[in-house]
């Protein structure tokens, strides 16, 4: 397997590549003053809201809030993953991508691109298993699975025994090569044997089509019913779905994603020619789940069993979806029928029905979180509204700032006849901020023009401001809410001088701190010109160390009254009524 693409390339390449050619190459767009628009490709509307700043490398939707730098926006438009976003843009400037073996040691790279090998050989061997059982053939059969969904998914079979792979495979892999990709299992007393033994295997592949992992089924009631590989170096649970690969690449355009929970449900759906249905791996969804589906499509619909599990694992699955809801992106839930799952329910009612009435009527996921909840609390008295209220708080406190959260937080007011006004009084939905985190959870509507964020808008517009900085050091010990993000942000410019705004965003894409960036990298400072920049910047700074230190003093003070300082304390509060 090749290794990590470095950061400097992918710096260099951010300032390389123009997003606006990227972008007007796919979708035109318009001259507007210093910036570009477009009616914006991601969501329907007559007047344009997408923006394209030539001057950070960044685009961003007014309208739906979808934002990014020119790899984003090779993701989002064309379904591509970080690397062929990178190897594209790679292409188009007629460079190579390099690779490095960063992070883990040469060794585990290489032991890792032979397990991949290992896993699709052994793959090919469960296949060919296949082939040779007619038990197992008939098992598939009963199920009644086509050939075509049995060679598109790869099925195959592993006949009884506690050493079939083991012994196939040891003259080509290593035995601890065995071990690591979860095939074998080691004895208490030494030696190994085979995990996986008479059962239906179906092979897990990752988003570029490599085999990471497998289930395994039994043919008839033993325990369990499936067994999986375990986590190893290359498969993860939490991230990995069932049939991702498979639904890129066998529909035309991707456009939604349906969530469901076995292995046999993404077949049989497949099989009736719903191509773009996903499982998780035995887990509840997580973040990260929502998280990469939302980078293929905009809509995704969890499928869950009309039964009491089937109800709990949607409630979880909505929890964990909350804090990654963004506008634009669309997540709804479908309940199945009493007793029947999406295999059973496809093969009874057929695509069109499952389609049109199923999916199309699934429900919004604001409308089941209500719905939900108003079974669980008596809304026609005070103490039932309470505490759906404060139920509904505890839910949207993770929420960032969306207009799904504001027709959200309407609606509870609606349903509760509790004015919005008071509901917002009483900070039901408004994110409840520490000093600390002020910074890194500060949404869109909330950027207030303090000197900290000021000064990291005008470095994202004008990296080389980093140069007036004195002593970076020092803004790092400033406890000033985002001192520390903007210490970092001037040591990152300082480390590598050629980045731009889009690679500063792109280094901290999925942390915490990008809805900070990417609502400071909309904030347009008023002027371009150099010497003015230069100018607010420095004022920045000395403002910043000013109120860092008008901080200081008050802790300072506030500490002599009350426990006494030591002698350093003394010092520093000397020397600051020294500086006023
Ligand atoms: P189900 O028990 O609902 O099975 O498990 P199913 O998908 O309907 O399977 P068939 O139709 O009986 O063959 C749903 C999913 O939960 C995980 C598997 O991923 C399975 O597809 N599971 C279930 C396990 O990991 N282990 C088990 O023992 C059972
Ligand atoms: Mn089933």
């Amino acid at each position: 397997m090749a290794g990590i693409i470095p950061r400097n390339f992918i710096d260099d390449l951010l300032t390389r590549v123009d997003v606006v050619e990227v972008i007007n190459a796919r979708v035109p767009l318009k001259k507007k003053g210093r910036e570009y628009t477009a009616c914006c490709p991601f969501h329907t509307e007559k007047t344009p809201s997408f923006t394209v700043s030539s001057i950070k490398q960044f685009y961003h939707c007014f309208g739906c809030g979808v934002h990014g730098t020119a790899i984003n926006f090779l993701m989002d438009y064309e379904h591509m993953d970080f690397v062929e976003a990178i190897e594209t843009l790679a292409r188009s400037q007629g460079l190579d991508v390099p690779r490095e073996q960063g992070g883990k040691s040469p060794k585990a790279y290489k032991k890792d691109a032979n397990l991949y090998d290992l896993l699709e050989d052994v793959a090919g061997y469960y296949q060919q298993q296949l082939t040779r059982s007619s038990v197992a053939q008939q098992y598939l059969s009963g199920r009644e699975l086509s050939h075509d969904v049995i060679s598109r998914f790869k099925i195959g079979y592993i006949q009884d025994g506690w050493d079939n792979v083991l012994k196939h495979f040891t003259q080509k892999y290593t035995v601890q090569q065995l071990l690591d990709s979860g095939l074998l299992i080691e004895k208490d007393n030494g030696g190994q044997y085979d995990r996986f033994r008479d059962r239906i295997m179906f092979p897990i592949r990752d988003k570029r089509g490599r085999v990471i992992g497998f289930g395994g089924r039994v043919l008839g009631d033993g325990t369990p019913k499936y067994l999986n590989s375990p986590e190893t170096s290359v498969f993860h649970k939490g991230t990995e779905l069932y049939g991702f690969y498979e639904a890129r690449h066998n529909t035309r355009k991707l456009e939604q994603i349906l969530v469901v929970e076995g292995y046999m449900d993404v077949i049989a759906l497949a099989q009736f020619d719903i191509s773009y249905a996903v499982a998780t791996l035995g887990t509840a969804t997580t973040k990260d789940h929502i998280v990469q589906i939302f980078r293929a499509v905009h809509e995704v619909i969890f499928c869950f069993d009309g039964d009491r599990a089937g109800r709990e694992a949607a409630w979880r699955a909505l929890q964990n979806a909350l804090p990654v809801l963004r506008d634009g992106k669309e997540i709804r839930f479908l309940f199945l029928p009493m007793g029947e799952d999406p295999d059973t329910q496809v093969r009874k009612i057929g695509k069109d029905a499952f389609e049109q009435s199923l999916i199309q009527d699934a429900v919004s996921l604001t409308d089941y979180m209500l719905t939900h909840l108003s079974e669980q609390y008596n809304l026609s008295n005070r103490e039932g509204k309470a505490r759906f209220l404060e139920e509904v708080g505890k839910l949207v406190k993770d929420m960032p700032d969306t207009l799904i959260k504001d027709q959200l937080m309407a609606d509870v007011a609606k349903l509760t006849s509790v004015d919005i006004g008071l509901i917002k009084q009483r900070k039901i939905g408004v994110i409840q901020t520490e000093p600390q985190q002020s910074f890194s959870r500060l949404s869109d509507r909330e950027v207030r023009h303090t000197p900290v964020r000021f000064a990291i808008t005008l470095l994202l517009t004008k990296p080389d401001l980093v140069a007036e900085v004195e002593d970076p050091e020092e803004i790092a010990l400033f406890d000033l809410p985002g001192c520390n993000f903007l210490a970092t942000i001037i040591e990152t410019i300082e480390e590598n001088p050629h980045v731009n705004a889009a690679g500063l965003l792109d280094r901290w894409r999925n942390t915490e701190y990008e809805a900070s960036l990417v609502s400071l990298m909309k904030w347009q400072p008023e002027s371009q010109d150099d010497e003015m920049l230069t100018k607010e910047f420095q004022d920045c700074l000395r403002q910043i160390r000013k109120k860092a230190h008008e901080l200081k003093l008050e802790n300072l003070l506030h500490k002599e009254r009350t426990e006494g300082l030591d002698d350093i304390e003394k010092r520093d509060l000397i020397a600051l009524l020294g500086n006023r």
